[in-house]
């Protein structure tokens, strides 16, 4: 699991390392330039010639560095300066003299088709308010230029904690960053600027944050956090896991979430459903335990046994929003000892009884869209999708519950705020069934004692992996929930 920061908790590592720890920011600047020239040099981009386009604050001494170590290197190199020379701070200023002392005096000019990279170092972390003047047309000129650009820290003009555009924002093919990853290079729209990113270990530490980051990422080095499975063990021993799923027409629902959580890992599987499902799933997944009620009126009874037996439950997909999926809600909302997994059509209810998830007595996890995130919450959808994080943790913070808001890059919030981003995944997941899936692989995982905080996280990280999988397998284009399920066998599989 991997710490994201934001502008603040970097700077305060910053500062940390270089007032407590006495490394010189000059020293600091150095190791940049040198990971950004590396890069440079390995990314496979012809270096012909290059354009260091700097701003005065740090990041631009960061660009002036590197421009300096390219020189040396041999490899022809322009420095240009965005904003007045008098404005430079401190270890940019030095940074430039170095320059001059080298015999590289910034250019007045960039001839813009001559360049076959440029090095964007205009705004890092330190980026404050919207890009204008003669900053956002410099911008633009390095967009338009058809040349390789290669951001150092940050993508200028990409707000570091958030991803948001501040007017405009370069379009890297490559991001290096320094010590941890910046939260907006994660979330959309800046991800989608920064191209691929490159973290690089330059010495700073991160003591400086004196206590834990709140947003964190897994990668695959995770898969280690997968629950064991001891030798000496029975289906009981990999738990239960109960599906309350899927009215007329909408078997499928049921059949995706219960095959993932079977592939997950889960030891048995319910699903409680309405009667007519109960021929298509018992062909369709015979490993399924059914237990069915008529729709115009379902058992508690049965609801009530079901309940016992399992140690978590999902509730939700294809559940449909009548009279009879309500009651059944209520009563699991109201009498459920188990965690349970709400999605879909749960969530769609939930909209109308906002009292049932403030006064929860179970441990909650709920895995809306955005559509179904605005009708719990009452919010404009983009305004939930400029700031998924804060709305994600609100939410969790003010039900007690775990939030999955998925969308390109969906987050997690738990009930005690921690964040994680999700950088798993790829568009052909957008298909019907692809959340049918994860409520099944998020209830695996608990079944087989994961923490519902972790599941969720980890599940939605997992989740992802399978659809990069399938899309290896199929393409994006073609990515059906079927491919989707039969992938997590494949990403569980020991390489
Ligand atoms: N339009 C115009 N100017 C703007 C705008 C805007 N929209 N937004 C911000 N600015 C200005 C700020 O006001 C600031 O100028 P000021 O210092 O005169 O107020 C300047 O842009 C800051 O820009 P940055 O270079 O992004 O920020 P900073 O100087 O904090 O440097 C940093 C960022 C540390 C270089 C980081 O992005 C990075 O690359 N780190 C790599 C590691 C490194 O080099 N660390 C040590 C550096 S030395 C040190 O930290 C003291």
């Amino acid at each position: 699991m991997k710490y994201l920061l934001n502008s603040q908790e970097m700077k305060c590592c910053d500062n940390y390392t270089i007032e407590k720890v006495g490394l010189p920011s000059m020293v600091l600047m150095e190791r940049a330039a040198l990971a950004v020239v590396r890069e440079a040099l390995s990314c496979g981009c012809d270096l012909k010639r290059v354009l260091v386009v700097c701003g005065t604050g740090n990041n631009g001494g960061d660009g002036m560095a590197v421009a300096r170590l390219l020189h040396e290197k041999g490899i022809p190199v322009d420095v240009y300066l965005t904003g007045q020379e008098e404005k430079c701070s401190v270890q940019a200023a030095a940074q430039l003299g170095i320059l001059r002392a080298i015999g590289l005096e910034p250019v007045s000019k960039m001839p813009l088709s001559e360049y076959t990279m440029i090095v964007d170092a205009i705004f890092g972390i330190g980026l404050t308010r919207e890009v204008t003047g003669d900053y956002a047309q410099c911008i633009r000129l390095v967009n338009e230029s058809g040349a390789f650009v290669l951001s150092v820290d940050v993508p200028s003009g990409i707000n570091a904690d958030n991803g948001r555009v501040m007017g405009v924002a370069v379009k890297a093919d490559v991001t290096v960053t320094f010590a941890y990853e910046k939260i907006g290079l994660l979330l959309y729209p800046g991800a989608g600027y920064a191209g691929r990113v490159s973290a690089q270990d330059i010495g700073i530490n991160c003591r400086g944050l004196g206590k834990p980051p709140r947003v964190y990422t897994y990668g695959k080095e995770d898969l280690e956090r997968l629950p064991m499975r001891p030798a000496y063990s029975n289906k009981g021993s990999f738990g239960k896991v109960l599906l309350v799923a899927g009215a007329v027409n909408m078997a499928g629902a049921a059949y995706f979430s219960a095959k993932a959580a079977y592939r997950m890992g889960a030891g048995l599987v319910r699903i409680y459903t309405g009667e007519t499902n109960r021929q298509i799933l018992q062909n369709l997944i015979p490993e399924a335990v059914l237990t069915t009620y008529r729709e115009e009126e379902a058992s508690l009874e049965a609801l009530k046994e079901s309940l016992r037996w399992a140690d978590v439950a999902v509730v939700g997909p294809g559940l449909g929003r009548s009279f009879t999926a309500l009651r059944v809600l209520e009563y699991i909302m109201k009498n459920a000892q188990i965690p349970l997994i709400i999605d879909a059509d749960g969530l769609n209810l939930l909209a109308g009884h906002p009292e049932w998830l403030k006064n929860h007595k179970q441990q909650v996890i709920i895995t809306p869209h955005l559509g179904e995130m605005s009708r719990l919450t009452g919010k404009e959808i983009s305004d939930i999708s400029s700031d998924l994080l804060h709305t994600a943790g609100e939410f969790a913070r003010e039900n007690e519950l775990t939030c999955v808001l998925k969308d390109a890059r969906t987050v997690v919030a738990t009930p005690d705020q921690r964040l994680y981003i999700n950088r798993t995944g790829n568009n052909g997941m957008a298909t019907g069934g692809s959340g049918d899936v994860l409520t099944g692989v998020i209830a695996g995982l608990i079944a087989q004692h994961m923490q519902t905080e972790e599941a969720a996280a980890f599940g939605v990280f997992l989740h992802g992996l399978a659809g990069d999988a399938a899309a290896k397998k199929c393409g994006m284009h073609s990515l059906m929930a079927h491919d989707l399920v039969d992938s997590i066998s494949e990403i569980l599989r020991p390489q």
